[in-house]
């Protein structure tokens, strides 16, 4: 079992980025965000309040949550995945996972579901928390204003029309708050590699996260 474990603020490309990488590389891909994510979509659509933290621990419980090999997230058997896409939903999922009992039953679920395989696993702990352990670590960056930008042509590309000025403050607010939460707040793991994507193509940025896994992985 090799763990990829890369961490990284929003819009620092992980999701294309390590989608993609763990395709090249012939591993299983997890995207540990779109969990944090359901479960903000299901609290507010059972009227569960995002600092409800026992309520919000029975929802994850019961949520039932399965990817499919292609990266789609289930929630009782319900693809969510488009759903938890929009910038409301990453508010939701950034307001949830500062609670502690939420993220206890998400890191436990995502060491499940890494089981024994090659894996990468993308989010914001994974290799602080979720595996310490990991082979490898990378921790994707970039400069706000550019992460923005990104975000902005995300959202529009799905049908959003967002206003790029409010996904930069939306998405400095969330920095700040996975960056200061008590429980595993978002930092660089010790021993990861930093890769500041602000001036690389998608391309380069895939080619050096396959590289750097390549190298650091061990035969
Ligand atoms: O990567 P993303 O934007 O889909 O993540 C959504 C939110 O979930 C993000 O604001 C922080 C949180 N998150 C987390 O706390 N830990 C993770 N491993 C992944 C995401």
């Amino acid at each position: 079992m090799t763990v990829v474990a890369v961490d990284g603020p929003v819009g620092s490309g992980k999701s294309t980025v390590v989608r993609r990488a763990a395709a090249r590389l012939g591993y299983v891909y997890l995207d540990t965000g779109a969990m944090y994510r359901a479960v903000g979509l299901l609290a507010m659509e059972a009227g569960v309040a995002l600092d409800d933290e026992e309520g919000l621990v029975a929802l994850a419980r019961g949520a039932g949550l399965a990817f499919d090999g292609d990266g789609r997230l289930f929630a009782g058997g319900r693809d969510v995945s488009a759903a938890i896409r929009s910038l409301e939903m990453g508010a939701a999922a950034s307001q949830v996972s500062a609670l502690p009992g939420v993220r206890r039953l998400l890191v436990e679920e995502q060491r499940r579901l890494a089981g024994s395989a090659d894996i990468v696993m993308e989010g914001r702990d994974i290799g602080t928390v979720v595996f310490p352990d990991a082979a490898v670590k990378i921790y994707l960056t970039a400069r706000p204003e550019v992460r923005a930008a990104r975000r902005t042509a995300e959202l529009r590309a799905e049908g959003d029309e967002v206003d790029e000025a409010e996904v930069l403050d939306a998405l400095l607010e969330r920095d700040r708050r996975d960056s200061t939460r008590a429980v595993a707040p978002l930092r660089k793991a010790a021993q990861a590699v930093e890769l500041d994507t602000s001036e690389m193509t998608l391309d380069e940025v895939v080619a050096a996260v396959v590289a750097i896994a390549r190298g650091q992985a061990g035969p």
